[in-house]
């Protein structure tokens, strides 16, 4: 696997699925940094999701990988970040595609969607999987230039 930085975070309801996660990406020898949350306790999934997205777009990480209950909120926070591209997965297909045709540089994760060995399986496919370029490059471009984003 190309060595890549990552950037995981989490709210209360992705917490134990980002931990397994963030354990996966260490033992594939991955720069990973986490952004939180540590705890169960109840905590707002924008902040988490704000910081990740940042620090992605800023050029600190290659990636972001965003956990909380559904995915959802995470992916909405996240692109609303310019310069993000968030995906949420709940296949491998789906993150396989992510990857070749969005070139989604923030994959958003169900903590209450995901078993431990779904979410892995996903993750290691969205690392993997190349963007295509060409007319998905183009795409791309319009994304960006139409939204401002
Ligand atoms: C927290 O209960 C839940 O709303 C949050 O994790 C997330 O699923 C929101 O989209």
């Amino acid at each position: 696997m190309a060595d890549i930085s990552i950037a995981v975070g989490s709210d209360h309801a992705g917490f134990e699925l980002k931990e397994a996660i963030r354990e996966y990406l260490e033992s594939l020898n991955l720069s990973v940094k986490d952004f939180g949350t540590f705890t169960t306790d109840s905590v707002d999934y924008p902040d988490f999701a704000y910081a990740v997205a940042s620090a992605v777009a800023k050029g600190e990480f290659d990636r972001g990988i965003l956990i909380c209950g559904t995915g959802i909120g995470m992916s909405i926070v996240a692109n609303k970040v310019k310069g993000i591209r968030a995906a949420e997965c709940t296949t491998s297909y789906l993150a396989e595609m992510s990857r070749r045709h969005n070139n989604a540089n923030v994959l958003t994760l169900g903590g209450r969607v995901l078993s431990a060995e779904e979410a892995q399986t996903i993750v290691r496919v969205w690392l993997e999987t190349p963007f295509e370029g060409g007319r998905h490059q183009r795409r791309i471009d319009k994304i960006h230039y139409l939204t401002g984003m």
